[in-house]
């Protein structure tokens, strides 16, 4: 291993502190508490995982934690109520609805009906849309906690070529609107894609955000580059059991790498501390207070 390995995990804990500070001084200097509302609909183990997490950092940065927990068979009119009830709350800053909804439900017109202020996934479509045209916009957690950790690296990422590996609207889109709002020359790359190991060999950044395990081996990476692996796949161990895996071969291109996120402990962290960020960027936002240097796109 060459690669300086990085560490996701710390940084997201950095990023945690930074939160915790800001929301320190907007108590204490405005009688401000940001809150963040999570909408969970039905029973998903993974979601109801992630939902916990999400509400236990919340509290721990000490913001306030509002969670609503719907029935498998609630309906859209209800959903969209509780939605409108959070969206004139003063007291919610931030507003998430945990995807996947049940397949009953419209997820794009239940995430559209979330006022953009609020939509601390940036998901709403005012938000893609003022992403894409370089306007103050809320940023999409995993991608914003990818930049944050290059920037961190690189300092500034102008010029850079940078490839996106996948093309989702929650991961590769806006990754690549950051990584261009910061100057880099960026290829989106995806199935279709003619001679991906080619395109891959002159990326100074890779971002792999695709879904198949370990897809990106050593010698697509151009020596130096710096490899973020958005991807979380679990793989069938050979001597029984399963590990978690990303989409990049981690062995073979630390080996060539400069710089690479490990998996578990490098993007996934970062998602929940971003998240955080969000809120409290949403509650500066909307009492018109300076947003926190550094927990923003
Ligand atoms: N489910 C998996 N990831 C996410 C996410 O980032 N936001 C929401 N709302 N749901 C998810």
């Amino acid at each position: 291993m060459t690669a300086e390995i990085i560490d996701g995990k710390a940084f997201a804990a950095t990023v945690r502190e930074k939160v915790a500070g800001h929301v320190a001084r907007l108590k204490e200097k405005h009688g401000i508490t940001p809150g963040l509302a999570v909408v969970l609909v039905g029973e998903d183990p993974a979601s109801q995982v992630y939902v916990r997490s999400k509400g236990k950092q919340t509290v721990e940065v000490g913001m306030n934690s509002y969670e609503h927990k719907l029935d498998a068979d609630t309906s859209e009119a209800d959903l969209l109520s509780l939605i409108d009830q959070l969206n004139n709350d003063p007291a919610v800053h931030g507003i998430l609805v945990q995807l996947p909804l049940p397949d009953h439900l419209n997820s794009d017109l239940v995430i559209n009906s979330i006022d953009p202020v609020k939509d601390v996934d940036g998901f709403h479509i005012s938000n893609v849309g003022l992403l894409g045209t370089g306007q103050k916009s809320m940023v999409p957690c995993t991608p914003l906690g990818c930049l944050m950790m290059l920037r961190d690296r690189h300092g500034s990422l102008s010029g850079l070529n940078a490839v996106v590996l996948g093309r989702s609207n929650i991961v590769g889109k806006p990754m690549a609107q950051l990584l261009l709002g910061d100057s880099c020359t960026v290829t989106i790359a995806h199935s279709r894609t003619k001679d991906l190991p080619e395109v891959v060999r002159g990326a100074d950044i890779v971002v792999a955000a695709v879904g198949r395990p370990q897809m990106v081996p050593g010698d697509w990476i151009k020596p130096g580059a710096t490899v973020i692996d958005v991807g979380i796949n679990r793989i069938e161990k050979p001597e029984g059991g399963t590990r978690l895996v990303g989409d990049v071969d981690f062995a073979s291109a630390g080996a060539v790498a400069g710089a690479i996120t490990p998996v578990p402990g490098g993007v996934g962290p970062m998602t929940i501390a971003c998240l955080l960020a969000n809120t409290l960027t949403a509650c500066c936002r909307a009492n018109a207070l300076a947003e926190p240097d550094g927990l923003t796109a």
